[in-house]
């Protein structure tokens, strides 16, 4: 059979011929231009720039390798994670929020929504599976990835991914190590095998497994190289290693700095411009720094991947209407309530402070409070239309509800003192943390070209002129440069002083004061903990933030969220952070494992969350069989109502220099003064060390502890050892 076309590979592979020979077969009938094409974005770099200046990121997807003569469509690429970014999209809650649903069945469900509304939106690749480790949750980025633990993060990501291509392929990013915002242009991580492979990678390897169609590398370099042209990174790891069978991207703009390293390296495709392999890599090619056989194995890959997913990506695109259905703004919803974590509830005149009932008088206060506060304001950003504040979420659920802005402390704290119950609303916004693009490498700028070419920027110019209109919401048109990019690393763990100042102010006004933080990660509450009975993490929650929040405070939905990393009591307890480093060790040791390690205890461990009943654990046992164990317990509800547990599997490791690991959880759901039982499987090979000098895995051997508790370092853990 003859391949000349898509359309004739894609009946070859029908017919029985493998991807890769389809593929590769497709290739050669391309011509030289026509596979240069395919290694980098299909816009100019000048133009496609002053169309992100005009909020362009929304307004259409970003194309490559589309080549109209042989009818390969190329992959149409928008952004997440927290919904598609182009168009009027719905906006989930961010990925944090999500991580501490621990629920990656939900995870899926968010997955499919998203999923459709890109098609719809015509998109066809997303950049929404963001799963880099919360090393520090002073990261900028927070945000946009599940938590602390690669465990959790890699099954989240996993349940994304699984959601997101039934309609779209994914893209898992930044790879790797990419935790540090400010610097990411420009810093070295330095990291050793073993914490790289134990810590900084499982969960991307969880994700390949899953079978994700792409990868993103990072902007940071990794031991001396920029991850967008490392080999060791792209070649030796993703496909040596794991079998990667996907094409890789760049970072957006500065995501590599040299053409022929980069491809020979195993990078697939610079994104979004024609910028520096359309500069440089013929070039290259001409004087031997670069190989024709690269070319052809990065281009084979792109097309590959495109016939493997060819039956997803030919079926119809779901119709407009799916963007900000209904059913997805129920989502949204669920999603919210189903992410506020209870931290503390305390007794006040006899009964815990929540939930409260409808009757009851609300003074709501804070500047936060009637505002769509939903995160970063830079990639991850999605121009909902249909965001609901505080406000309007406690105004469906309660019948009096008053709002005070905070702005002066003694005017709130009597409005406060009139109410039955205060609800001070703090934390941070877009511009406290989020992405961050600002003053940067001097030398970054020397890669732009001196100008576009003239064919290629006609083309993106009669492509841009008929998009189909996006609105811009009044939030964004009020923002100087649409707030993109200016939010970076926090400054400090603590809330402003203002919150802490109006906590205070409140809480001394009313005995009942609930305190609801929204922020990304975690935020030190130890200077004002205290003084107040009660405290949620509400976090940025998407279009229905509002309604999600009150369906918790007036005890509609039981809380069952559970935290996604470690609140320190001092931000001294956490490893260093430095904004501006140019370099940078990164060790086996953060979050909860650091914590342990320093015999500090966390003001709120990973994995801890509350509920309106209490749960206890019983019957833990466990068993292996071939390559897996398998962990059963027993969860009671000792309690007056439904409500939900997680159980959380800590495995103790023989060695004892190697940290504890998660390595399984099962969120159940147990009807009041009842119980439920859960099992846990645990393959083998996740109890695995790596072994440094063969570069190759560890089987585990020796007697583990597993702990099955309620969060980590739980006093009421009960454990069973399994000898492997
Ligand atoms: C961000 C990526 C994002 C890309 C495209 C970059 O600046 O780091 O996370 O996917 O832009 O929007």
């Amino acid at each position: 059979m003859t391949i000349a076309t898509f359309d004739d590979a894609s009946r070859a592979v029908s017919a029985g011929t493998h991807v890769t020979d389809a593929a590769r077969a497709l290739v050669a009938a391309m011509t030289v231009d026509e596979r240069l094409w395919c290694l980098d974005g299909d816009a100019p770099t000048w133009a496609g720039l002053g169309f992100l200046a005009r909020n362009g990121y929304h307004k259409a997807p970003f194309l490559a390798a589309q080549v109209e003569r042989i009818g390969l469509g190329g992959v149409a690429f928008s952004d997440g994670p927290r919904g598609a970014v182009v168009g009027n999209a719905t906006c989930f809650p961010v990925p944090m929020a999500r991580g501490a649903t621990w629920d990656p069945e939900l995870e899926e469900r968010v997955g499919d929504a998203i999923g459709r509304e890109l098609r719809a939106l015509g998109a066809n690749l997303t950049g929404a599976v963001c799963v880099n480790v919360l090393r520090h949750p002073a990261w900028g980025r927070a945000q946009e990835t599940y938590g602390e633990d690669p465990h959790h993060v890699g099954e989240m990501g996993a349940a994304l991914t699984r959601g997101l291509q039934r309609s779209v392929l994914a893209c898992v990013k930044h790879f790797a190590c990419n935790s540090m915002e400010n610097a990411r242009f420009s810093v070295d991580i330095e990291v050793d095998e073993v914490a790289l492979h134990e810590v900084y990678l499982p969960h991307f390897k969880r994700i390949v497994d899953e079978g994700v169609a792409s990868v993103m590398s990072a902007y940071n370099a990794v031991n001396g190289e920029w991850c967008g042209q490392s080999k060791a990174l792209l070649t030796e790891v993703l496909r040596d290693e794991w079998g990667f069978e996907g094409f890789v991207i760049s970072d957006w703009i500065f995501g590599l700095r040299d053409a022929a390293t980069s491809l020979s390296a195993g990078l697939d495709i610079e994104m979004p411009y024609r910028m520096v392999r359309a500069q440089h890599l013929r070039e290259a090619l001409e004087c031997g720094d670069a190989s024709w056989a690269d070319v052809d194995a990065a281009v084979e890959r792109v097309v590959a991947t495109l016939l493997r997913f060819d039956d997803v990506l030919s079926a119809p695109a779901p119709s407009i209407e799916v963007v900000g259905a209904p059913q997805h703004r129920a989502l949204a919803r669920e999603v919210a309530s189903r992410s506020v974590i209870l931290l503390r509830n305390e007794v006040v005149d006899g009964s815990p402070v929540l939930p409260f009932d409808r009757a009851t008088r609300v003074a709501v206060v804070g500047r936060l409070a009637d505002r769509v506060n939903i995160g970063d304001g830079g990639s991850s950003d999605v121009w909902d239309l249909e965001c609901r504040t505080v406000i309007d979420g406690l105004r469906d659920r309660a019948d009096h509800v008053v709002h005070d802005d905070g702005s002066d402390i003694d005017r709130a704290a009597a409005v406060a003192a009139s109410a039955d119950v205060a609800v001070v609303v703090v934390g941070y916004t877009y511009v406290d943390e989020g992405e961050y693009i600002g003053e940067t490498d001097p030398s970054l700028p020397a890669m732009f070209p001196p100008g576009d070419e003239p064919h290629v920027a006609d083309l993106f110019q009669a492509a841009i002129s008929e998009l189909p209109p996006t609105i811009t919401p009044d939030r964004i048109a009020e923002r100087p440069r649409g707030g993109f990019g200016i939010g970076g690393d926090r400054i400090s763990l603590r809330l402003p002083d203002a919150d802490v100042a109006l906590i205070r102010a409140v809480a001394a006004a009313n005995p009942r004061t609930i305190v609801a933080i929204q922020a990304g990660s975690a935020v030190v509450c130890s200077e004002w903990i205290d003084t107040v009975p009660a405290v949620v993490q509400a976090w940025y929650g998407g279009c229905e933030a509002g309604p999600g929040l009150a369906d918790v405070l007036l005890g509609v939905m039981n809380p069952s969220a559970r935290l996604p990393f470690s609140v320190p009591v001092d931000e001294a307890d956490l490893p260093a952070f430095e904004r501006h480093a140019t370099t940078f060790r990164y060790d086996r040791w953060h979050g909860w494992w650091h914590l342990a390690r320093q015999g500090r205890k966390a003001a709120f461990p990973f994995g801890f969350g509350l509920s309106y009943t209490t749960f206890a654990l019983d019957g833990v046992e466990a068993s292996l069989a071939h390559d897996v164990v398998v962990v059963r317990a027993t969860v009671r509800n000792m309690g007056e109502r439904h409500g939900a547990d997680v159980v959380q599997i800590y495995a103790e490791l023989p060695d004892r220099d190697a940290p504890a690991r998660l390595v399984g959880f099962a969120r159940v759901e147990v009807a009041a003064h009842s119980a439920a039982t859960v099992a846990v499987t645990v393959p083998v090979d996740r109890l695995a060390t790596r072994d440094a000098e063969q570069h190759a895995w560890r089987p585990a051997v020796g007697v583990h502890r597993f702990a099955v508790a309620r969060f980590a370092g739980d006093p009421d853990a009960l454990t069973v050892n399994v000898a492997i």
